[in-house]
């Protein structure tokens, strides 16, 4: 695939270090992150999962370049990230990274095709290239037929696709999404299972927090979060295409293969 975006190609896509990272509230410190380590390769499909407040979005938002780490640091392909400049970081985050949100994040009154062109156009590429990545995004996606809809004429499942093919269009090496289908039912969240699924198998790789043990047994690897320390970090054995979800992930790792590390603290 033509997602060799240079780089070491040995190295993991994201290799993060100790990082730390503490939100000062007046008087109180937050310790949203308390030394987090963690390497993830290319091809790995990763669910990040954790109770509420846990750090799962501040570790996603510091892999994402939207946030910074208090300390530590974080190489992307072996080139240290962490602590680039802004305008830098939003260079590598627009060449390498797709974000996705639980509440998609559209611009309202605006056409699925156009939603999909914005990324393009911050990274130089506008007019009738610009439409023909966008359709061709909207399409893999399955919204070739929606292209000129706008979010208030889709359903939740349709917009979230709309957002997928907004990630998907500056043709990231790295998705990641942040309770992807949080917001949608669960015939819709199982659609962009397996949407990710393809994506996966096309060679994506995918991070993925989540609080729905459904979500993270489509995943190959289960990190565990726990009061901004990782706690659990394990191989999945991929479930049945039926899926039978009574053996989730809840509390001890799932049966796992020996490569799972626990990187407590
Ligand atoms: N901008 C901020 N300023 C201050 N504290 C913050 C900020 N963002 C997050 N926090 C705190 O950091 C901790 C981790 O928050 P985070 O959003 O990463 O949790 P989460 O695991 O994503 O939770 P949820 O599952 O509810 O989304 C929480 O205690 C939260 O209150
Ligand atoms: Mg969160």
């Amino acid at each position: 695939m033509e997602r060799n975006n240079g780089k070491n190609g040995d190295a993991p896509v994201i290799a993060i270090d100790s990082v730390t990272k503490t939100y000062q509230m007046g008087e109180v410190a937050v310790h949203a992150l308390r030394g987090v380590s963690l390497a993830i390769h290319s091809g790995e499909y990763v669910a990040i999962i954790g109770a509420s407040g846990s750090g799962k979005s501040t570790l996603m938002n510091i892999i994402g370049l939207l946030d910074r780490p208090t300390s530590g640091t974080y190489a992307i392909r072996g080139q240290e990230v962490g602590q680039l400049g802004k305008s830098a970081q939003a260079d590598i985050r627009n060449r390498e990274i797709g974000f996705v949100f639980q509440r998609f994040n559209l611009l309202p009154r605006t056409s699925a095709q156009a939603q999909v062109e914005l990324p393009l156009f911050y990274a130089g590429i506008t007019g009738p290239k610009a439409r023909r990545r966008a359709v061709d995004a909207l399409t893999r996606v399955g919204l070739g037929e929606r292209i000129d809809h706008r979010p208030d004429q889709l359903s939740g499942g349709q917009q979230q696709r709309v957002a997928i093919a907004r990630a998907l269009v500056t043709q990231p090496s790295l998705l990641l999404a942040d309770e992807p289908t949080g917001a949608l039912d669960s015939k819709t969240t199982a659609e962009i299972l397996d949407l990710f699924d393809e994506l996966h198998a096309q060679g994506l790789t995918l991070v993925v927090v989540t609080h729905e043990h459904s979500v993270a047994e489509r995943a190959g690897r289960v990190i565990t979060v726990s009061d901004g320390a990782i706690v659990g970090d394990a191989l999945a054995a991929r479930p049945a295409p039926t899926g039978t979800a009574a053996n989730g992930f809840a509390g001890a790792p799932p049966a796992l293969s020996p490569t799972g590390t626990a990187v407590a603290r």
